[in-house]
């Protein structure tokens, strides 16, 4: 059986540089082809492996090169490996006495996620699903050590161009909506301090408890950066926890550009950081790291008499008390088996290189006239739209791009208008996929 999955997986991977960036025109009928009860008696793997080949094949590809959709990541294949062999292990890693040599290798993933920000030795963090998760138990730890029990007078900021998990998280931790801040970007869509510093002073005369405050270490939209350092002196003034969404922009720390560009983040109370975007790693892992580890635990903690029997943390953490779950995979190995077969310095590389292929496409698309480029890429995101068309028009042209099946890219909203995004993460983007996306990208504006 393994054989034969594997024989599928190597072909699946040596077909993503042909294989069509997007596949959509036969996904519903292939998904309704699907559409059955499970037998009552088991059959045949090599039929089942096929219609889920059919069901890989028709869809998004975020797993090739031309993704440039959201935000890609690729999908090491040591990362599935390292799930593979995990998942046949089965061990339950929130329990330190459980399994704790897999403890350890968790516990050194977020320690070198820690190191990545100067965090002090008391710092803990978790290894969660995605950024939104991550992101629930940073808004849960900040109501947690700043509100207390009695919260609803607590009032949290975020930047227009939040992601829309933090607005989510803080729904789901019990605020009402209109606790929420959203505070006005500058020109390069980055919050703006001031407004920041007014808005909380004005909440506080008016008896709300401003408690938080989630700066964009990346945006979604544009990879914005928010003035990290900045944030942070108004964080410490007024007494609010910083939570640095990094779930894309984190791990760009590894490089010299992206240290510079997020200089502040290591002020941060706690930080977001998604190594299934940032490192490349299949979907469905996140992290949250956060400096006072002991208030994440408070945050999370909760004893059952059920598990009296296993020892409480001692030298390694018990990691349930530290989130939200209970049972959960040992997603460990899907970090630390890619680190330790391609060391850091290949992420740093890679990342470089997709900072690089960012810069590129900017100025490519910057200098046709055809085209307006209103953002300088801070981190690889390119934001573009067609000069002088309407939304309709842009969404036209978005269509004719993603019709190569070269590449896809996807949209947002920008200033109110339709803006065509790029977005480069993924290793198996290079300068090759990037010049190609350029010759079509001009071609669709020419035939606009
Ligand atoms: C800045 C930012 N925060 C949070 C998230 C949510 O992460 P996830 O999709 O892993 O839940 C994303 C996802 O793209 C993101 O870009």
């Amino acid at each position: 059986m393994g054989e034969a999955a594997l024989d599928y997986v190597i072909d699946f991977i040596s077909g993503l540089d042909e294989a069509p960036a997007v596949n959509v025109d036969r996904a519903m009928e292939v998904a309704h082809e699907l559409r059955a009860v499970p037998p009552e008696e088991g059959g045949d793997l090599r039929s089942a492996i096929e219609g889920f080949a059919a069901a890989a094949a028709n869809g998004f590809e975020p797993a090739g090169p031309g993704y440039l959709a959201f935000v890609p990541g690729g999908g090491v294949f040591a990362s599935t490996l390292g799930d593979f062999m995990a998942k046949a292990v089965n061990r339950f890693p929130n329990l330190w006495e459980t399994a704790p040599g897999m403890v350890q290798i968790e516990v050194n993933v977020i320690r070198w996620i820690c190191d990545l920000f100067g965090y002090p030795a008391e710092a803990r963090g978790i290894l969660a699903t995605g950024g939104s998760m991550a992101n629930l138990s940073a808004i849960v730890t900040a109501r947690r050590a700043r509100l207390g029990e009695d919260f609803l007078d607590g009032t949290y900021y975020v930047s227009e161009q939040a992601h829309a998990s933090v607005a989510k998280a803080a729904a789901i931790a019990g605020f009402s909506t209109r606790n929420l801040r959203t505070i006005a970007v500058d020109p390069d869509l980055r919050m703006r301090v001031y407004a920041l510093r007014r808005q909380v002073r004005e909440d506080r005369d008016a008896g709300f408890r401003p408690f938080l405050v989630v700066p964009n270490a990346g945006s979604t939209n544009t990879g914005a950066i928010d003035p990290l350092d900045a944030i942070a002196d108004v964080a410490e003034e007024e007494g609010l926890w910083m939570h640095a969404d990094a779930a894309y922009g984190g791990f760009f720390v590894l490089t010299e550009r992206g240290r510079e560009r997020l200089r502040g983040i290591d002020r941060a109370d706690s930080i977001t950081l998604d190594p299934h975007k940032g490192m490349f790693l299949p979907y469905g892992i996140g992290s949250l790291v956060v400096r006072d580890g002991a208030a994440l635990r408070a945050a999370h903690y909760s004893g059952a008499a059920y598990l009296q029997d296993v020892s409480s943390e001692g030298e390694l953490p018990n990691f349930s008390e530290y989130s939200i779950e209970l049972s959960r995979d040992f997603r460990g190995l899907r970090v630390w088996l890619p680190l330790q077969l391609y060391g850091v310095s290949t992420f740093r590389d890679l990342l470089d290189e997709k900072l690089d292929l960012a810069a590129h496409l900017d100025g490519a698309l910057a200098a046709e006239p055809a085209l307006e480029v209103p953002w300088r890429p801070q981190l690889t995101v390119v934001p573009f739209r067609l000069r002088g068309a309407d939304d309709d028009a842009n969404r036209r042209f978005l269509g004719r791009i993603n019709a190569s099946k070269r590449v896809f890219c996807s949209s947002t909203m920008l200033d109110g208008r339709f803006t065509i995004r790029a977005c480069i993460l993924s290793h198996r983007t290079h300068g090759d996929r990037i010049d190609e996306a350029i010759e079509i990208i001009r071609k669709a504006a020419a035939e606009a």
